[in-house]
């Protein structure tokens, strides 16, 4: 026999990890466990409880407290309690408790390990080297953004109590995710763990007590779904951050609706693994390893269909079953072990029934040909070959060691394919051509993209996703953003209901000689309304001053494809943008007077008031036509050899509902951002005073803005605005208005998941460059996307 021989043939001897301080700490908490509430234990005033067991084994490990609403509201009002202190201790405090709790995390890193391994079934291997190294690392980094708080988010406040509800997939990673930035930028929480993996929270709690973090800063309820509810709904939480499923993500959408509550969810995914024909063929077979068998494939933004360029596509193929047949599955505690248990017997029965459906709709199933043991949860790693894009396997996250392959032929067509989701979390591309990489990489609609590697995480480097994969970043200095809010002096007016309109009575002659009903503004042309109904704008006195449009659901619908055909704004240079927009001010300015005197016909401000509109209106396009090619990005520098490219993209497709006054620099201060970020506007002008909208459309025709960047439909915002958030290919809605509403189109944009963003009637000052413009407009007009380019040999 020879060596080689030996080696093929060599069975592997198992290698357990030592389960004994895990199950010590179990010991310790026999019976069912407490609740960790204002800086205490406390029995759960529910009464209630349920087994947690180790999916490996089948066996129970213990009962889990199941927090009911008394329990939930104690939480809130200790959180409550703690924030004021808690975010007036100098960041240099609050740096420190983050740096014990970083030090602590990894003193006793061994038994969180194990605990999370005992848990969730995921190998020890990657718990002791991956998850809790990240769950330390994280810590670390936002110990980091306590310190410089006052520095570098100098204009930033603390949102105040945040409601955070976890998934099992990486429980520890994500409470960290959660809980680091949250407190270290003067938030306290109130984190519910996911019901089948509540240990390493409850472990994780026991840190803060010996770290001493103040009482209250941090609490810790566990639960089921009925738990997570009751956080979602509770009125005196500010804010709810949620990992976990689409569904229930587009649940707490609804059910925050008009709540005031900001929101960031990071939810599914169905990623996919692009392979070049020029790609290193062996790496991309241990990427593709790393991609779907990593955590049994139970990972939000796991490589699950696997895209090969054509020519490659059998020799690929070939060598990833070869591989797959010498993968193990087994007892997570082995330390040679690849793939671990599934989280629960639902979720392999998930599994099960989405590959079955896979099978019976024609794809071939490859599986390696040794079995995986009978007793807990496990699933063989899974190839799906011969594929359609329509099919389940390649649409549904399947959330299991399942892969899908298809092939494509040009790279255009890669990108289609790999667009062709309702997701859009992450993209891995394998090429060793530079740039057909970097070219590929921004055409992908994902927030995170890997280039010729794949699950890569760090804590200075923001994740999260497009489309229904979610909003908001995690981690890196975008992800500072969902934990503060702009610093504000003055609070905001309260919202009035406007005054009735007044009774409307014909001119006497038309008070600027113009008599003219404008139409609506679609795809760069004026369009007649598909219904042929127009409504009066009224003077204050109700002197009939014009028509306009009345807009419906069909013109909204041709307004959207307009926008959508106009994708080619996105890719243009930041420099024509730019241009772009000194343009149109330039030729505002040139008809002042015409505007100012129709701001005053339309509200009857003074002739000086409707002339500081106009000038603070030419100043606004002023300003974003310099922001166009400044508002930069950023490059990260995660502990590897490489970069991760943080770049500022255009959403897409952006409806604006403008608020009434100030007409004209309403419309301008959200339609400008919008469009010099690189975004297609669909905007619902002043509903009172819509003509100094309407009479824009010459000025954007003379000023070289392509038909389709901005679109008007004038007529009843408030319905409007609900066609559009409706609308499954608008991007994200902004809307200026009623509290009601605001919560409808909260409401109505469960639908895709877009980003909405509302003023819950709380009118800002337009007129004040401090509330009415700036980076605050940039961040909700972009998305960050981070491409991870590692290098060297
Ligand atoms: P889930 O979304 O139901 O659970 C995630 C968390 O939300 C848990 O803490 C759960 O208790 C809580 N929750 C459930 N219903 C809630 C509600 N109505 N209000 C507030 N909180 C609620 O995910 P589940 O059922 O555990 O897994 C189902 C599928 O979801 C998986 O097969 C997978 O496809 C997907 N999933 C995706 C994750 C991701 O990271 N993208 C993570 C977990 C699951």
């Amino acid at each position: 026999m020879t060596v080689a021989q030996i080696f093929e043939t060599m069975e592997y001897g198992p290698a357990p990890e030592s389960d004994a301080e895990g199950r010590a700490w179990i010991e310790r908490h026999k019976g069912v466990t407490k609740l960790f509430i204002g800086g205490r234990w406390a029995k759960a005033k529910s009464g209630a409880d349920f087994e947690t067991s180790n999916p490996a084994t089948g066996k129970s490990l213990i009962r889990i407290a199941e927090a009911g609403d008394k329990d939930v509201d104690a939480a809130v009002k200790a959180a409550r309690a703690a924030q004021p202190n808690w975010a007036a201790l100098p960041g240099h405090q609050r740096a420190r408790y983050l740096y014990a709790l970083a030090r602590l995390i990894q003193k006793h890193s061994r038994l969180l390990a194990v605990l999370e391994t005992l848990d969730n079934g995921k190998p020890i291997r990657e718990t002791r080297d991956l998850d809790i190294p990240l769950v330390a690392r994280h810590f670390y980094h936002h110990a980091g953004w306590a310190q410089l708080m006052d520095t570098r988010l100098a204009d930033r406040v603390p949102v105040g109590v945040c409601g955070q509800i976890i998934p099992w997939n990486f429980p520890l990673l994500m409470l960290a995710w959660k809980i680091a930035p949250a407190i270290a930028l003067g938030n306290t929480v109130v984190l519910k763990p996911a019901e089948f993996t509540s240990l390493t929270a409850l472990a994780f709690a026991e840190l803060c007590e010996k770290a001493d973090l103040p009482a209250g800063v941090v609490n810790i309820v566990t639960g089921g779904g009925a738990t997570g509810e009751l956080i979602v709904n509770h009125p005196d939480i500010d804010k709810i951050a949620f990992t976990g499923s689409t569904e229930v993500g587009r649940a707490i959408r609804t059910a925050t609706a008009g709540s005031a509550k900001s929101l960031t969810l990071e939810l599914g995914g169905k990623s996919p693994f692009i392979v070049f024909d020029d790609a290193d063929l062996d790496s991309a077979v241990e990427g593709v390893v790393d991609a779907i068998w990593f955590n049994q494939g139970q990972v939000c933004c796991a490589g699950s269909r696997l895209l090969i360029q054509e020519g490659i596509y059998d020799a690929m193929v070939a060598k990833l079953r070869t591989r797959m047949e010498s993968l193990r599955v087994g007892d997570p505690l082995d330390k040679a072990i690849d793939i671990g248990a599934i989280v629960a017997p639902v979720q392999l029965e998930r599994i099960r029934t989405l590959v079955d459906q896979g099978v019976s709709e024609g794809a071939d199933l490859w599986q390696p040909s040794w079995a995986v043991p009978t007793e807990g949860c496990f699933f063989p790693p899974s190839l799906f070959t011969n594929v359609s894009p329509a099919s389940t396997v390649a649409r549904v996250e399947i959330f299991g060691p399942v892969i899908a392959a298809m092939s494509f032929r040009t790279p255009a067509e890669a990108v289609q394919l790999a667009n062709n989701s309702e997701y859009g979390l992450a993209a891995s591309v394998w090429s060793e051509s530079i740039n057909l990489a970097l070219d590929i990489a921004p055409k992908l609609k994902t927030g995170v993209v890997w280039v010729n590697t794949t699950n890569q995480f760090d804590a200075a480097v923001g994740f999260g996703g497009y489309k229904e994969s979610g909003f908001g970043r995690e981690g890196g200095l975008e992800g500072t953003y969902a934990y503060t809010k702009p610093r504000r002096d003055k609070a905001r007016e309260a919202w009035k209901e406007p005054d009735p309109l007044p009774k409307a009575k014909p001119a006497e002659g038309s008070p600027l000689g113009i008599d003219r009903t404008p139409k609506l503004y679609v795809g760069g042309k004026q369009a007649r309304p598909d219904g042929a109904y127009s409504r009066p704008v009224l003077a204050p006195d109700g002197t009939i001053l014009g028509e306009v449009g009345e807009g419906n659901r069909k013109d909204i619908r041709n307004a959207v494809e307009a926008a959508r055909k106009a994708a080619g704004w996105a890719s243009a240079s930041t420099h024509n943008r730019a241009q772009i927009l000194y343009y149109i001010a330039e030729n505002l300015e040139a008809r002042a007077d015409e505007f100012a005197a129709r701001l005053s016909a339309m509200t009857g401000a003074k002739p000086r008031a409707a002339q500081a509109e106009v000038a603070s209106s030419v100043a606004r396009l002023f300003s974003y036509g310099a922001w166009a090619d400044k508002f930069d990005g950023a490059v990260h520098s995660p502990p590897l050899r490489g970069v991760a490219l943080a770049m500022n993209e255009p959403i897409g497709v952006l409806a604006v509902a403008c608020p009434d006054i100030p007409p004209l620099l309403g419309f301008v201060s959200l339609v400008a951002p919008a469009i010099a970020m690189g975004n297609r506007v669909i905007a619902l002008p002043s509903e009172r005073h819509p003509l100094s909208a309407t009479d824009l459309y010459q000025v954007f025709d003379t000023s070289d803005v392509p038909g389709g960047v901005v679109n008007i439909v004038t007529g009843d915002k408030d319905a409007l605005a609900s066609v559009l958030a409706k609308h499954d290919a608008v991007d994200a809605i902004w809307y200026c208005g009623s509290p009601q509403g605001s919560a409808d189109v909260e409401r109505a944009s469960a639908g895709n998941l877009k980003q909405v963003w509302v003023d819950n009637g709380s009118a800002r000052d337009w007129l004040d460059p401090a509330d009415g413009e700036g980076e605050v407009f940039l961040r909700a007009a972009t998305q960050v996307k981070n491409v991870w380019i590692p290098y060297g040999e």
